[in-house]
């Protein structure tokens, strides 16, 4: 019998890309992920501030929660933070550590660095705390016995689901990182075990740059993918 998936050209059951195609032919579906990742950008200047869904919300966190993660341990926690009182709280603390890092800068560097916004946490619609704990699933996690940051890795990798999706639903999401933790810890009654990772500014957006802003203000550029691809061993060694 042949399916509606395959009817309309798509793989049938068990061949790759099955189960994602969705009628679309696995070329399509690849074209697709790969014109995603090249659109994600890192937003501070673009969000509008406007509702969202909850619907698309949940979409989104639980595209999060559907990452890969050391031992099946899924050692994230999601912490929704719409308080205007608690991102102004957080929003001062970001702007004494942009301080303390211009002062750390001469020259052009600093002059580049002077005209860079670093966060949209009041102009976007609402921002996402995303944790580590590494207690979740211990104490025996399946993988993580010889490299402890292997539940972190797990965390990084729902982080960059959940932008993907925040991406593929036309939103923008913003990575601040200007922060001390034990002062974020405070602000959100962190337990002293979990390790916040990531401030998240989620929301919709006027547009998505084609560029990222460090490199359309000239603060670096991107490195072309034969920089970093190497044959056999590490350069150098
Ligand atoms: C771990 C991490 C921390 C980051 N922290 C900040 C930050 O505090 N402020 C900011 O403006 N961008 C931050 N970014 C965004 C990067 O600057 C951005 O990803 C990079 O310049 C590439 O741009 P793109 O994400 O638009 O491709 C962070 C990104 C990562 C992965």
């Amino acid at each position: 019998m042949v399916s509606a998936q395959q009817d309309r050209g798509g793989p049938s059951a068990g061949e790759p890309g099955a189960d994602v195609a969705g009628g679309a032919s696995p070329g399509e579906v690849a074209d697709l992920f790969y014109s995603l990742c090249g659109r994600r950008r890192d937003v501070r200047g673009q969000f509008t501030g406007e509702p969202l869904d909850d619907a698309v919300l949940r979409r989104i966190l639980g595209a999060a929660h559907s990452a890969p993660s050391v031992g099946l341990s899924q050692p994230w926690d999601f912490v929704l933070v719409r308080d205007r009182g608690t991102r102004e709280a957080f929003r001062e603390h970001v702007a004494a550590e942009r301080d303390t890092f211009a002062r750390e800068l001469s020259g052009e560097a600093a002059a580049t660095f002077s005209k860079i916004k670093i966060e949209g946490i009041l102009e976007s619609t609402l921002s996402v705390v995303v944790t580590y704990d590494p207690d979740r699933g211990s104490p025996a996690v399946l993988g993580r016995h010889a490299i402890a940051d292997a539940g972190l890795y797990s965390v990084c990798l729902a982080i960059q689901n959940l932008w993907l999706a925040a991406t593929a639903e036309g939103l923008g999401v913003g990575w601040v990182s200007f922060y001390r933790e034990p002062v974020l810890r405070e602000l959100l009654s962190i337990p002293e075990r979990v390790r916040p990772v990531a401030w998240l500014c989620l929301g919709p957006v006027t547009h998505l740059e084609p560029a990222p802003d460090l490199e359309r203000h000239g603060w670096r550029t991107r490195l072309p993918l034969d920089a970093v691809v190497h044959a056999e061993r590490y350069p150098g060694s």
